[in-house]
């Protein structure tokens, strides 16, 4: 598999990484993923668009081969240099000496750096286009910061296919299907907002700027570097990715983060999420932050939109690995939450400090005073964590759905 017909001119020649545990040495991969590589044959020229990982090489050659033959492909248009789409552009030169780079200045200069000099480049800036022949023009637009400086799209304009980069990308790799028409997408949905707010949730600013940009063109199919080719649910993944870059919740749910050595504050977590539960809320995640990998719970924080963070005091600090989260809401400027803080400690409390200072740096306050825990939680910790759940219930019911 891999190559797949996307239309005429239009084949998918990307590769499914089913080997590496950890994307950027920190997301667990359960379902793999794709590199998605496209391969645009006009009736003169052929362009590549996106590359591969270093180790898919061979593979995506062989796929260029099977389309093109003997015919070789003029150019390799990159629209995102991170190396997981760069990363056989050595071999592949060392394949097609002649093949020119299209990208922007920016992507060029990190070509250099990354793989050294190349024989051949355009630099491409807004609105600028080339042409494989009659019927086949690409135009390309930058949209800076998604995910990095020098990103950029590319519009096969006769077709209205828009090769996306990284923008509505996910995890997982393809099992068979390449366009969401061929396949049964549930479980790529998930991993969506887990790809979103994990590697690209700091940018929401300039993903709306992308969106913005991109709204007046029409699009038939949207081809990511990560993921289905969606033909026929873009709107909802537009939509999905337009909310996640308001930092708009997608439910009224509670994401319930603690740390806890003893279980003492993780029984606050447990009667917060009762409490809720009594309350009327329905969609809880508890995660133990020494546990539950952090992807996940921050995939589930830019889901729900209420909050709960319980964390003991250690060493004069918060506990490690729920500042650790913390830190991760604030460099991404999560917004439009609603939080409640719990603190524990045993002489001198100091976790509650250090959660509001980090959620401060994200504009966020929480909708009530925080509970602080000496040791082990009395009848009135208790009934203070329950009073503070069902006031976050109450809030929360206040929003539409
Ligand atoms: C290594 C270590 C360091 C700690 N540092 C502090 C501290 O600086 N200040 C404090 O008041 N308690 C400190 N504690 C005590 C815990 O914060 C306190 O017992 C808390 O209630 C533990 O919650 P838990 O029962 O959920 O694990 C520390 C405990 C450990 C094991
Ligand atoms: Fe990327
Ligand atoms: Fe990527």
């Amino acid at each position: 598999m891999n190559v797949a017909e996307i239309s005429t001119n239009v084949h998918y020649i990307g590769v499914n990484d089913r080997r590496t545990d950890l994307f950027e040495s920190l997301w667990p991969l359960p379902y793999g993923v794709s590199y998605n590589s496209y391969l645009v044959a006009g009736p003169e020229k052929a362009a590549i668009i996106d590359g591969v990982e270093a180790a898919y090489a061979l593979e995506q050659i062989g796929h260029i081969r099977e389309i093109l033959g003997d015919r070789k492909p003029d150019y390799l248009v990159i629209n995102h240099m991170e190396p997981d789409h760069s990363g056989a552009i050595r071999i592949l030169r060392e394949v097609y000496p002649d093949i020119t780079i299209v990208a922007t200045r920016q992507a060029l200069d990190m070509v250099k750096g990354f793989y050294g000099e190349e024989a051949s480049t355009i630099a491409v800036k807004e609105g600028d286009s080339i042409s494989l022949g009659e019927g086949t023009t690409l135009r390309f637009v930058p949209i800076p910061m998604v995910h990095w400086p020098e990103t950029m799209v590319s519009i096969l304009e006769e077709e209205k296919i828009l090769f996306s980069g990284d923008a509505f990308g996910c995890f997982g790799a393809l099992n068979g299907g390449v366009t969401d028409e061929e396949m049964s997408t549930d479980h790529y949905f998930p991993e969506m907002v887990r790809y979103y707010s994990n590697i690209v949730g700091k940018y929401g600013a300039f993903v709306q700027k992308a969106l913005k940009k991109l709204e007046s063109v029409e699009i038939a199919a949207i081809c990511p570097t990560h993921g289905p080719v969606w033909r026929g649910r873009i709107a909802e993944v537009v939509g999905l990715y337009d909310r996640l870059s308001r930092y708009e919740p997608l439910d009224n749910g509670v994401t319930i983060i603690y740390g806890s050595m003893y279980g003492n504050t993780a029984r606050l977590a447990e009667e917060a999420a009762r409490a809720l539960t009594e309350a009327g809320v329905r969609d809880i995640s508890i995660h133990d932050a020494s546990r539950s990998g952090h992807s996940y719970i921050i995939s589930d924080i830019f889901r729900h939109r209420g909050l709960i963070v319980a964390a003991p005091t250690y060493n004069d600090t918060l506990f490690p690995p729920v500042k650790t989260l913390l830190d991760a809401i604030a460099t991404r400027g999560v917004k439009n939450r609603e939080v409640l803080l719990f603190g524990s400690n045993t002489w001198a409390q100091r976790a509650v400090p250090v959660m509001e200072e980090i959620l401060a740096k994200a504009g966020i306050e929480p909708i009530a005073s925080p509970v602080v825990m000496k040791q082990s939680a009395s009848a009135d910790v208790i009934a203070a964590v329950r009073q503070s759940a069902a006031a976050l219930a109450a809030r929360l019911a206040t929003f539409d759905k």
